[in-house]
């Protein structure tokens, strides 16, 4: 307490009944010795009482400086105890602001935490629409860092975002958009804008909800592309199919020789949308058990040697070797022997057709562990042909997918084998590899499980 503040308070305490003794004694009602004891008392309570006061007020001032700057340590109490009290008052008091405080704090963290780990990807932007966070399933979407934005900038500045954005602000209503991102892989997503009022704790104003929807989209155009081919597979021979009638309706009427020549060429058309058909009930059915395992077991050597007798002629008819190379038994399990042999004949079939005409085709059968070690047993299936070119492999297993249309087609290929194959295999738990260089030939290796306990009971 400083001197001056001191003696103001001194003398504003004890000054009036200290001029009061002066009075007395001045004017005789006094002896001037009691006036001088009584004024000089009177300065003394007065100066021991401001200075009680004094502290007590700095004390108290300097306990709502700490509980302000939330500093925890204990001070020096008040000398006065009333305002010891209110010290105490104010200590309580801080003390529940702090519990308020991390309260608030906590619960901040935990919608934090749920904002980052929510599945969807979300984006927090601030009223000027700048990119404030991005919960994780963002962040893998736009590739970002954490603390970097990635392609983010890139979605919002997509002129339906912008858009949704304005209006999201203007109206103060939800609103969506629709985005196709090109770059750097194409993608498309659905976005929902969500104004915020008021706005989150960090300034965030609006909060943008994706939703990617590229797999989706992927899938609705395969279904509609599906369609499209089969019904465009089918319509070929038809319309060959209906010519012909027309034709031996009316010109070729008479014409014996020709109507034998047009019958033959109609039986091939029927044929082939008969195995069009074949193919693609074939392919529902496997689609439609394949999360389900096969449960017995098949013989891939005995297989392969009775799919290779099968199409020997048409080998002897090309001028074309199959060479086969297989233990006398080869037990692939969990297996389904009709679905393993589908498979053999179509990886033949494939070899003979795509292959070169007069070739050599090897087909081998042995046991192989598979990636993970488990006991299998591999197939592999190899021409001397053409081959694929490279950037075609990826995609020869997807429903109607021909190298060259024109040529599998007039080979009497629908393009249904591979995804055949593929299904199969998958049922299996197995796994489908196609190695090719152009103009060298192709190797086909499937490779199957064989768990060494015998088959699980049906
Ligand atoms: N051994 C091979 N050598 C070269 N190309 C091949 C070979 N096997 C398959 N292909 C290519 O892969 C495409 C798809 O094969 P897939 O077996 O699915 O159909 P496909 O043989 O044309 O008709 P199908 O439904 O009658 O089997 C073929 O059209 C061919 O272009
Ligand atoms: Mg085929």
């Amino acid at each position: 307490v400083s001197p001056l503040r001191l003696a103001g308070a001194a003398l504003l305490i004890g000054g009036l009944p200290a001029l009061l003794f002066a009075a007395f004694g001045l004017a005789g009602a006094m002896r001037g010795g009691a006036a001088l004891v009584g004024l000089l008392l009177s300065l003394g309570a007065g100066a021991v009482l401001a200075g009680l006061w004094l502290t007590s007020l700095d004390r108290l001032a300097a306990a709502l400086r700490r509980a302000s700057a939330d500093d925890q340590t204990a001070s020096e109490p008040p000398p006065l105890p009333a305002a010891a009290e209110v010290a105490g008052e104010i200590g309580r008091l801080a003390r529940a602001l702090n519990r308020r405080s991390e309260e608030v704090l906590r619960m901040r963290r935990a919608d934090a935490a749920i904002l980052e780990n929510l599945p969807d990807p979300l984006l927090v932007l601030s009223e000027g629409l700048s990119l404030l966070r991005a919960n994780r399933a963002a962040r893998a979407l736009f590739g970002a860092a954490p603390g970097q934005p990635g392609d983010a900038p890139a979605a919002l500045r997509h002129p339906a975002m912008a858009a949704a954005l304005d209006a999201a602000l203007a109206s103060g209503e939800p609103a969506a958009a629709e985005l196709l991102l090109p770059v750097p892989v194409p993608r498309e997503l659905s976005a929902r804008v969500i104004p915020l009022d008021p706005p989150l704790f960090d300034g965030g104003r609006v909060l943008v909800v994706l939703v990617d929807r590229t797999r989706e989209r992927a899938i609705e155009r395969m279904r509609a592309d599906f369609v499209a081919n089969a019904s465009h597979e089918l319509r070929t021979p038809l319309a060959s199919l209906i010519g012909f009638i027309d034709t031996l309706r009316g010109p070729a009427e008479d014409d014996a020789e020709a109507r034998a020549r047009f019958l033959g060429i109609m039986a091939e058309q029927g044929e082939r949308m008969r195995r069009l058909l074949d193919d693609l009930l074939s392919l529902s059915r496997i689609e439609t058990e394949e999360h389900r395992a096969p449960t017995g077991e098949a013989d891939l050597a005995l297989i392969l040697r009775a799919e290779a007798d099968g199409l020997a002629p048409l080998f002897a008819a090309r001028r074309a070797t199959l060479a086969v190379t297989a233990p006398e038994r080869l037990l692939a399990r969990p297996a389904e022997a009709d679905q393993v042999a589908q498979v053999v004949r179509n990886l033949l079939d494939n070899a003979l057709r795509h292959g070169r005409e007069g070739g050599t085709v090897r087909a081998t059968a042995e046991p192989a562990a598979g990636e993970d070690g488990r006991p299998g047993v591999v197939l592999r299936v190899t021409d001397d042909g053409p081959g694929i070119p490279r950037a075609h492999i990826p995609r020869l297993t997807e429903r109607f997918y021909r190298v060259d249309r024109g040529r599998s087609r007039a080979a009497g290929g629908t393009g249904l084998g591979l995804a055949i194959v593929k299904h199969i295999v998958g049922r299996h738990r197995g796994r489908l590899e196609i190695e090719s260089e152009e103009g060298q030939g192709a190797t086909f290796r499937v490779w199957l499980p064989a768990g060494t306990d015998g088959p699980r009971p049906a």
